[in-house]
């Protein structure tokens, strides 16, 4: 596997690898999920590359950005290990080349505002600049993100659409730990009791994801799966039912829906999302 640094080293490997690359852009701390990411990339044709780089702009808490879990020689070894061709593990410099990114530039009125972006104010510009930057450098022909972040899979495609050449973004499965706990970088800080705890949200959203599919009304929906999170322990930022595609509200003529949640468990802030798609009319 080649490694690099900087924007130079990226742009002498390059020129030797083939046009046709698959990009899975991560911060590091890598889990089976991550790894599950990196099987879809070796699905496509040409090379497999990845990113390592934790981006402080998309951290709305300085003290997250701080704690979050880098341990570098360990990420480079399991890339290497699943096949990656080359990684870049720039510093900031070689990203942001000195300046701070626009971030208003990247606001996509209705999606970067709401859900995330209504409790992570900025969270969501700040990763579309960063992936917008690491396409720049790595010009890939396709790129993998996990649905776990859906939000974030909505606004890459958007964002990758409208590239020229437009990248190809192929959206990798939830991996779940055999409870059903979503994985996540963020779940070793959980203690062994929350970790226990923990699974009830994605069996809350499952629950959820049961009543609209019979077809209950999704406000009531929302509002008893928020409440049971609470008596659960957690203290959830949102739980909504929304359509899939660009994540408006959901409406009744709707079919393709997801429920999307974020909630605190002994302050941790966990993510998950489930399809909750409504049966066809007739169907
Ligand atoms: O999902 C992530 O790990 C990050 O948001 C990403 C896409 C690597 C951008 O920093």
């Amino acid at each position: 596997m080649i490694l690099c640094r900087t924007a130079a080293q990226l742009e002498a490997a390059l020129a030797r690898q083939p046009k046709e690359r698959t990009l899975v852009p991560t911060m590091g701390g890598l889990h089976a999920g991550h790894l599950s990411l990196i099987d879809y990339a070796r699905q496509s044709p040409g090379a497999v590359l990845a990113t390592v780089f934790v981006n402080r702009h998309q951290f709305d808490d300085p003290e997250d950005f701080s704690n979050y879990p880098r341990d570098e020689e360990k990420d480079f070894e399991q890339l290497r290990q699943a096949g990656v061709d080359l990684t870049y593990a720039p510093d900031e410099q070689a990203v942001w080349g000195g300046e701070a990114p626009r971030l208003d530039a990247f606001e996509m009125p209705g999606l970067t505002e709401v859900l995330e972006g209504q409790y992570r104010p900025g969270h969501l510009t700040a990763v579309a600049a960063v992936v917008s930057r690491l396409f720049d450098q790595v010009e890939p022909t396709a790129a993998v993100f996990g649905e776990k972040d859906y939000q974030q899979l909505v606004l890459v495609r958007r964002l990758a659409e409208a590239r020229q050449p437009p990248v190809q973004i192929i959206a990798a499965p939830v991996v779940r730990e055999p409870d059903g706990l979503a994985m996540s970088s963020r779940n070793r800080r959980l203690n062994s009791q929350s970790r226990e705890r923990a699974a009830e949200l994605h069996r809350t959203l499952e629950a959820a994801a049961g009543f609209v599919k019979e077809g209950l009304d999704v406000e009531q929906v929302q509002r008893q799966a928020f409440e049971a999170l609470v008596e659960l322990g957690f203290e959830p930022d949102y739980v909504e039912v929304r359509e899939a595609d660009f994540l408006r509200p959901a409406a009744a003529s709707d079919r393709e829906l997801v429920i999307l949640a974020a909630a605190r468990l002994a302050g941790v802030r966990l993510l998950d999302v489930v399809p909750a798609d409504r049966p066809s009319p007739g169907g």
